[in-house]
């Protein structure tokens, strides 16, 4: 088979061509990624030179380039982890939001329809629900509840996901969606409160929490989501939504003083900053479905996978510090410049 992974030089998308490169050696895998301040070759090191692996510039939202692509690879399976991510960035800069993850989304869409696809997979995200109270905690998101999103990045992707499973209903296009908790790992861009903790505590820099860090998020290692995925896309059934999660919730100011104890630090450095604006409460996710149907289970508890992923970041210095400096940004360059 051949398989476009868009993202795949981002944190989700890294881990998951990983995953398949080295699990599917008769397949190929076709990273396609823009490159944007969240994509990072140096993630694809380990692959870079896998016969199974290719990776290719472009913009999921540049229509011209994508049919172009289409028509060349003829892809089997298309899944779709490009994205902007970062819901604070969303908040200064909603417009490219729009344009990456819906209307990249819908060019996708339509190229698929054009050239035919036995599976198109969109990587969500727990976030469309919107959020839950704090003092409800028998409450979960399952795939029925009601779309009901706070971000401007939340909005883009619930956006998003209708329009996938309208291309489903409309057209007939095979398709699958996927929404998950957030995740945490190897190659998490320094922007998002783990990694950012992490490396800011190592660097003895003050840590910043925002409100009272009294908010919930159900956090899964990246790992168990690239299984889920992969299952999702060869055993999920056609036009149906998967939610990903392993009941692993703590509040951010817990995940701060784990992460500040395993590395030995003070929680003097510990900020409360001024809350995000319309900041979601608590996620939590209702696994049911893809452990009944599909047979998903997570291999690692929040306290296992945090103490693997501080590890990571331990040995892979070189990696965070880069990102931190800029320096990441001219691997392309290096690796590419003379041969284009
Ligand atoms: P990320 O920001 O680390 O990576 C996004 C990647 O997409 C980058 O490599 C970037 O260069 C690329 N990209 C951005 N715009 C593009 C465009 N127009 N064309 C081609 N490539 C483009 O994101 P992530 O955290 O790895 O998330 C991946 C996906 O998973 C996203 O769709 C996100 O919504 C979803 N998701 C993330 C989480 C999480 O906790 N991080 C949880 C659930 C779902
Ligand atoms: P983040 O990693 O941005 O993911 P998301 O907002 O998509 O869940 O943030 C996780 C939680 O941590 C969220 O409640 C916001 C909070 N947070 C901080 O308290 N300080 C920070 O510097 C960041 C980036 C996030």
């Amino acid at each position: 088979m051949k398989i476009i992974v868009t993202g795949g030089a981002g944190f989700i998308g890294g881990n998951f061509v990983h995953y398949m490169v080295n699990k599917y050696p008769e397949d190929m895998i076709i990273n396609l990624d823009l490159l944007t301040y969240a994509g990072n070759l140096e993630t694809l090191k380990p692959v870079e030179n896998a016969p199974n692996y290719k990776f290719v510039k472009g913009d999921i939202a540049d229509r011209a380039f994508i049919f172009k692509l289409f028509e060349e690879e003829k892809p089997d399976v298309v899944i779709n982890f490009a994205a902007e991510s970062h819901v604070d960035r969303s908040i200064t800069d909603p417009e490219s939001f729009v344009r990456t993850n819906v209307m990249g989304t819908t060019t996708l869409l339509d190229a698929c329809r054009t050239y035919g696809i036995k599976r198109y997979h969109q990587v969500s995200t727990d976030e469309v629900y919107g959020d839950l109270p704090l003092d409800r905690p028998d409450l979960f998101f399952t795939e029925e509840t009601p779309l009901h999103t706070s971000s401007p990045y939340s909005s883009s992707k619930a956006s998003a996901d209708l329009f996938v499973l309208a291309y489903h209903r409309t057209y007939g296009l095979p398709v699958t969606v996927s929404r998950c908790s957030n995740n945490y790992g190897p190659y998490h861009f320094p922007e998002k409160l783990i990694p950012l903790i992490i490396s800011r505590a190592l660097n003895d820099e003050e840590l910043p929490v925002y409100g009272k860090g009294e908010n919930v998020r159900d956090w899964l290692y990246v790992t168990d989501h690239c299984k889920a995925i992969d299952l999702v896309v060869r055993k999920g059934k056609v036009g149906e939504v998967y939610n990903i999660g392993g009941h692993n919730e703590r509040t951010n100011l817990e995940v701060v003083k784990t992460i500040l104890k395993a590395l030995n630090k003070p929680e003097s450095l510990i900020k409360f900053v001024t809350d995000r604006p319309g900041h979601d409460r608590r996620y939590a996710i209702d696994p049911t479905k893809i452990e009944t149907e599909l047979g998903w289970k997570p291999e690692y508890t929040f306290d296992t996978g945090i103490v693997k992923t501080i590890e990571w970041y331990l040995n892979n210095k070189e990696w965070w510090e880069h990102i931190i400096s800029g320096e990441y940004t001219k691997y392309f360059e290096n690796m590419y410049g003379e041969r284009l």
